[in-house]
């Protein structure tokens, strides 16, 4: 029997510190039920000590989730773990992970602190942790930077204070696979009480190593790796999810760990997250990207076709990929529609968010007579915006583009309730859109990202749009989709204006002090 390896997934804590990849508390919760659809181990579901709306995304996760572990990051301080302890509190299963840097320079230059105030406090935080859970995660930070040693015994304290995983983080993603397993084997070699625990490995992709060093530092032993879907994360981002769990499942002859992951769910939820981020899968991205399991080469098609192995050491429809199918069309009904949205694990908050779904199914499968699975992902993704978060609102546009002249754009919106108009000229007719939302908005934001990609295939498909704003160091997706990419575009840039208008200043846990 293979050994369990541990999943803990970081999406909705390390994965959203990517540059606006920040979520909603609904669009969380949507990534945290298809993460425990996926049976991912342990979900940690955010920062709660951030701000009040990451406390409360976290909360209402623990209060959703009953298979997975709800987990909660805290800074090592009484406060922090409060929070965290708080927010975790409905969840079946609850963990507190908690953390404090032990490299020589994060403990001089960022910490302040000497080595010995810094085991001291590491072990305080486990005391207080255990006062909201048995379940207690202790990382060390930037541990891939760290002196053997002194990793060892802040490790052997926090195991003696009652933590039951330890993290090894390769924070700035420095290590190479031989040298990070060989830390991972003297520390279970070395620490007196390694045994007690559950090692744990946690890497970042500065260097694109970071799948590498987790595999091999379960190779030498440890039996969690914190991941995230599409490798998301700070800067280059963590190991991704994906590619770890499929890594173990098709080399079983040199892993003897598997996981409970039902990897059938990968592929949908790499589309939420890139959907709900705006963070698009390259192509050629192992497992998730579109060209993953595309065989271009005749000679590679001939020797698919004559047999699969030739060239392939997964199977497409393992992961989750299907044929583009055809699920829904004008006849349908809303009990069709509800059912369809269940088995694809959407649930809205409300009968009126499922009517109003419906109403816009009703149009779309006008103006588009197939309506696949993807459509309806799209479509309800703005059912997903609570109303109260929704301060603007497009009600009508009207945007011309002629040949040879400037292009223009009219738009009516609803700005708390009121109704203002604007028009406004561009050089073309998106552009002319967004100035003319500007207009009554008046943000002052940003635009950092505009991309459109097409849902389905065919020219009657949605355009979906991702429109990335920053405003005083505040940076948000918003997202749009429509069979008329202009009005795409429109609705993303409103969807991001209502984020801006919604966020709050949020603390980064590993900027911050202790
Ligand atoms: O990269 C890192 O060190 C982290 C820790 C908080 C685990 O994200
Ligand atoms: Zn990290």
């Amino acid at each position: 029997m293979a050994e369990r390896l541990v999943i803990f997934d970081t999406t909705l804590r390390d994965g959203e510190q990517s540059p606006g990849a920040s979520m909603t508390r609904e669009e969380k919760i949507r990534v945290a039920r298809q993460l425990e659809k996926m049976r991912v181990d342990v979900i940690e579901a955010g920062f709660a000590a951030a701000s009040p709306g990451d406390f409360d995304a976290i909360h209402a996760i623990a209060e959703t989730i009953r298979e997975s572990t709800v987990c909660s990051l805290a800074r090592a301080s009484e406060k922090d773990i409060e929070r965290a302890g708080e927010a975790i509190a409905p969840a079946e299963r609850k963990r507190i992970h908690t953390f404090i840097a032990t490299s020589p320079i994060h403990m001089e230059k960022k910490l302040r602190m000497t080595p010995d105030e810094v085991v001291e406090q590491a072990v305080k935080s486990i005391g207080w942790a255990r006062q909201y859970t048995d379940d207690v995660e202790f990382s060390a930070e930037d541990a891939g930077r760290s002196e053997l040693d002194f990793l060892c015994r802040i490790f052997e304290a926090v195991i003696k204070a009652g933590a039951t995983t330890l993290n090894v983080p390769d924070t700035v993603g420095y290590n190479l696979p031989q040298q990070f397993s060989e830390t991972i084997r003297q520390l279970l070699l070395r620490v007196p009480n390694a045994d007690q625990v559950i090692w744990s490995v946690h890497c970042h992709n500065d260097l694109g190593l970071a799948v590498a060093n987790s595999l091999s530092a379960v190779l030498a032993g440890a039996r969690q790796v914190e991941c995230t879907i599409n490798g998301l994360g700070e800067r280059a981002g963590n190991a991704a999810l994906e590619e770890i769990v499929m890594t173990v499942r098709t080399r079983p002859d040199i892993f003897a760990v598997d996981t409970a992951i039902d990897a059938t769910q990968i592929v949908p939820a790499s589309r939420l997250v890139s959907q709900i981020t705006g963070y698009p899968v390259q192509p050629n991205k192992a497992i998730v990207g579109a060209n993953a399991f595309a065989h271009e080469s005749g000679i590679h098609q001939d020797g698919v076709l004559k047999h699969r192995e030739t060239y392939e050491i997964m199977r497409a429809e393992d992961v989750g990929w299907k044929q583009n199918k055809l699920v829904l069309g004008k006849h349908s009904g809303r009990n069709a529609f509800k059912s369809r949205l269940s088995e694809l694990g959407i649930v809205l908050a409300s009968e009126e968010a499922l009517n109003a779904a419906f109403a816009r199914f009703k149009e779309l499968a006008d103006k588009k007579h197939e309506i696949f699975d993807e459509d309806l992902q799209a479509l309800v993704s703005d059912e997903t915006v609570t109303p109260a978060a929704e301060h603007y609102k497009l009600n009508y546009s009207q945007v011309s583009s002629e040949t040879g002249e400037t292009p223009h754009a009219k738009v009516t919106l609803s700005v708390g309730g009121q109704e203002q108009e604007a028009e406004a000229s561009g050089s073309g007719p998106v552009d002319a859109a967004f100035k003319a939302i500007e207009h009554v908005a008046a943000s002052g934001a940003k635009l950092l990202l505009y991309s459109v990609n097409a849902i389905t295939t065919g020219t009657d498909a949605q355009g979906e749009v991702t429109v990335r704003l920053s405003k005083a160091e505040r940076v948000v997706n918003g997202q749009g989709a429509d069979t008329d990419i202009v009005i795409a575009s429109a609705k993303a840039y409103i969807n991001a204006l209502n984020k801006l208008h919604s966020s709050q200043g949020r603390v980064n846990p590993q900027k911050g002090e202790v």
